[in-house]
């Protein structure tokens, strides 16, 4: 249901990267082509070679590499995305997001795209709740970013509350839903 689809999956350093495994993997079976952008710290939390694997696509986090000059750009992946998933999306660059902060090449590509963007918010429940994160979300809200809402139950850190990201299926059927109902994502933004 997704055949086609050019899917730009961001993945930042939460907890729950791993389930970005599970959501690579679905994406691919539902026929899109995934290209995975990580911040530096999401790979602390799972590795490019297994996304790598499942999305059958180069992973990139780094602007340019130190051995050879070679550089990725975030102008051309954000010409080339239908959508950018950010799942999971942490505080900090949910906060980098809201203000237009672009110090690595998630937050970058962010501010290149001309497709839609949805955020899968994960983290604990104080930090969910903090008036800066609610303040940040009624922003990229107001720039037209679809918020996955995450969760309540039991959250990594044992406590219990809102904050857990929605479940890899729920992001798909809910990124589904949005390209047969929503008009923005049926075409690209103009140029
Ligand atoms: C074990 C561990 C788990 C974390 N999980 C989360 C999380 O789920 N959500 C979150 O917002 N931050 C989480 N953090 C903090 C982020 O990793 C930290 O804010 C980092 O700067 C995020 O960077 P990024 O947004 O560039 O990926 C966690 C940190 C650690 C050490």
């Amino acid at each position: 249901m997704l055949q086609g689809k050019k899917i730009l999956l961001g993945i930042t350093g939460s907890i729950a990267a791993y389930k970005a495994a599970t959501l690579t993997r679905l994406l691919v079976k539902q026929g899109a082509e995934v290209k995975i952008v990580m911040t530096p710290l999401a790979k602390e939390f799972i590795t490019p070679v297994t996304l790598a694997t499942l999305s059958k696509n180069t992973v990139i986090s780094d602007f340019f590499s130190h051995d050879d000059g070679a550089w990725n750009s975030h102008v051309e992946l954000g010409l080339w995305a239908d959508v950018f998933l950010v799942a999971p999306c942490t505080a900090n660059t949910i906060a980098k997001m809201a203000h237009g902060i672009c110090d690595n090449l998630l937050l970058t590509s962010y501010l290149s795209v001309r497709c839609p963007v949805i955020i899968a918010p994960a983290m604990d429940l104080d930090m969910f709740q903090h008036p800066a994160t609610i303040k940040n979300l009624q922003i990229l809200t107001e720039f037209g970013t679809t918020i996955l809402q995450p969760e309540s139950g039991e959250l990594a850190s044992g406590l219990e509350g809102k904050g857990r990201m929605l479940d890899p299926e729920k992001i798909m059927s809910e990124l589904i839903a949005l390209f047969h109902s929503h008009k923005d994502f049926q075409k690209k933004k103009s140029l």
